[in-house]
């Protein structure tokens, strides 16, 4: 039987969701189908409840439900309860649950790896905003075991507030302090919207003390290269936009909902040929 997956969030016109999952049904063999699912906060209770009375194999969840959806699935893998959000639903049918969990971080996470030049356990890192997206890689960077993890925000108590839940050393700084400090670090994320389309050529802070040894990642793909990539570029630094992570999270996704290893290079081909 033809197994359904989907997408909600609100907006969801602009996701690439169905065009990257369906490249890999298609490379597997897998017979399914991948929809987006335009979903009102008013509306998220009936939408999960409708994936069981549908028979929905499974769906991500996008901006903005992450967080409440939490309240409606009826169990929570260790790290969706960690990070505190849920990007991936699971319907098991055999145990007739809907089992939330978050691939964000640990897809980020592997798009980062094969680019350190270090260990992980030896890499000290920034990462500037604290909202959704950051604190999906900042509970999974302290997790793993990076050798420092210092968040930087422009409102300083929520960079000291995910630090508190990060553990360990984690530091926060307010975004002045952290553009004094970039030598420090080798490996700088931003993971804000500045710089996103439309508002593109802004910066969340200036590149100018940076190392040229110091790797410079944007969680934004749209635009593929940012300001603050292209400006690193000119510092001589290495660059990861955010099409990696993007890529990975869904692939660990597809690999929770079939089983099946997640043809990665052919999801991030379809996704870079549709961007670039
Ligand atoms: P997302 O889910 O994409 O992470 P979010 O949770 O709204 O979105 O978080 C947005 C992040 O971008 C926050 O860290 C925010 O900083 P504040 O906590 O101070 O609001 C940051 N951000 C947004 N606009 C910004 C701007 N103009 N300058 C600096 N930081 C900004």
């Amino acid at each position: 039987m033809t197994q359904v997956f989907g997408v909600i969030g609100d907006p969801i016109g602009h996701t690439l969701s169905p065009l990257m999952h369906t490249s890999a049904y298609r490379d597997t063999g897998i017979s399914a189908s991948y929809v987006s699912f335009n979903v009102k906060q008013e509306n998220l209770e009936d939408a999960v409840k409708g994936i069981r009375g549908l028979g929905i194999n499974g769906v991500n969840v996008t901006v903005p439900h992450k967080i409440e959806v939490m309240k409606y699935v009826d169990e929570l893998d260790e790290t969706a309860k960690r990070i505190g959000a849920v990007n991936t639903i699971v319907n098991d049918k055999k145990q007739n649950k809907l089992i939330g969990y978050n691939t964000d971080g640990e897809g980020y996470l592997r798009s980062l790896q094969s680019r350190l030049r270090k260990p992980f356990r030896e890499t000290r890192v920034l990462l500037i905003g604290a909202g959704g997206a950051g604190r999906a890689v900042a509970v999974t960077l302290a997790h793993k075991g990076v050798k420092q993890l210092t968040i930087a925000n422009r409102t300083v108590a929520s960079a000291e507030a995910l630090a508190e839940d990060c553990g360990g050393e984690t530091r926060a700084l307010s975004l002045g302090t952290a553009q004094a400090s970039l030598m420090e670090f080798d490996v700088v994320i931003n993971s804000t919207s500045v710089g996103m389309a439309p508002g593109t050529g802004q910066m969340p802070i200036s590149l100018e003390k940076l190392a040229s040894r110091t790797l410079v990642s944007d969680l934004i793909y749209n635009p593929w290269k940012t300001r603050f990539l292209k400006e690193a570029d000119k510092k001589g630094a290495e660059t990861l936009n955010g099409v990696g992570m993007f890529v990975h999270q869904g692939a660990l996704s597809f690999e929770l909902w079939t089983g099946v290893q997640a043809p990665v290079k052919i999801m991030e081909r379809t996704v870079t040929e549709k961007l670039r």
